[in-house]
């Protein structure tokens, strides 16, 4: 069992105007605001904990004007390519609420040394958000249909020179793939299959050589399929006690960060810490020419 290599590097966003504006996932209700003080103590909470863990956080500022923003994890598809250089595939936002987002990340990213690219914008072209690619196995398993379009999966394997598994995503309620997906280490991940449709739970399971399976009930009511992995801690929302149980007698620490604020917005620990350091060549192969695999029709 390898550990992950990646998941060291973070992008997040100060939640500086966290705030509940508009609803367009099933957890948000603009009846149920988060308190601010408290959002921020979660925050910090958690960035204080992936430092612990020796992970390091870059924080991009929050637009006033973008209150899902402290979402990071769907600014953009952060990786190393072959050689060594940063990039990010910039996200391109199913909701128009949410565009305005990445016109600041673009920039922010640049500053820092990331080079970009993008698979669709301004509304035009295909509609991708990060919290739907995950690198596992041999490929950059992907999430579509809620958030994500199939038309982007062909674009990011041709972009960057990779193999993309797609993975329709048919829940409401898991309406990115971190919601229901988290790797582990190389041959393990958290898998929530009733987020997918038969034929894509069937392909995820049989690329996960030792699934930790959630039901949807865990997955929706306690987020923790929404969790992040720091070398053999896992950082997670909650724990119920079986999937606790698993985890630790594969050899993983479980750390509980409590972020109960940010679940009015129908995100969790993942969402908010957006992973930059995926190296292709090392967490997954290189593709020269780039590669789609779609779980067959349901
Ligand atoms: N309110 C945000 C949205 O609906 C939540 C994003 C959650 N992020 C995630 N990576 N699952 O877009």
């Amino acid at each position: 069992m390898q550990q992950l290599e990646w998941g060291r590097r973070y992008v997040m966003v100060r939640p500086d105007h966290f705030r509940i504006d508009y609803a367009i996932n099933p957890f948000m209700d603009l009846a149920d605001q988060p308190d601010p003080v408290l959002a921020l103590e979660q925050w910090q909470h958690l960035v204080a904990t992936i430092e612990r863990l020796g992970g390091t956080v870059d924080v991009l500022p929050q637009r006033t004007d973008a209150p899902d923003m402290v979402y990071a994890m769907n600014l953009g598809l952060g990786l190393v390519r072959p050689g060594g250089d940063q990039h990010v595939v910039v996200s391109h936002m199913r909701y128009p609420q949410r565009r305005m987002e990445t016109d600041t990340a673009q920039p922010w990213f640049a500053g820092l040394g990331f080079t970009t690219s993008y698979v669709g914008r301004e509304g035009v072209g295909a509609h991708l958000e990060a919290g739907d690619a995950f690198a596992f196995g041999d490929a950059l398993v992907v999430g579509y249909g809620p958030r994500t379009e199939k038309l982007a999966l062909k674009h990011l394997a041709t972009e960057l020179g990779i193999r993309v598994r797609g993975l329709r995503i048919t829940h409401p309620g898991m309406y990115h793939l971190d919601l229901a997906f988290c790797p582990l280490d190389s041959r393990r991940a958290l898998v929530c299959p009733s987020a997918l449709d038969g034929a894509s739970a069937a392909a995820l399971l049989e690329l996960v050589p030792e699934p930790l399976v959630l039901t949807e009930e865990e997955a929706l009511t306690t987020f923790c399929a929404n969790s992040i992995v720091i070398g053999r801690t896992v950082v997670m929302p909650a724990c119920p006690d079986r999937v606790r149980g698993q985890l630790e007698e594969w050899g993983f620490a479980v750390e509980v960060v409590d972020v109960s604020e940010f679940h009015k917005g129908g995100g969790s620990i993942r969402c908010l810490t957006n992973p930059v350091d995926v190296a292709i060549g090392r967490d997954l192969p290189s593709v020269p020419g780039g590669e789609v695999i779609l779980p067959p029709l349901a």
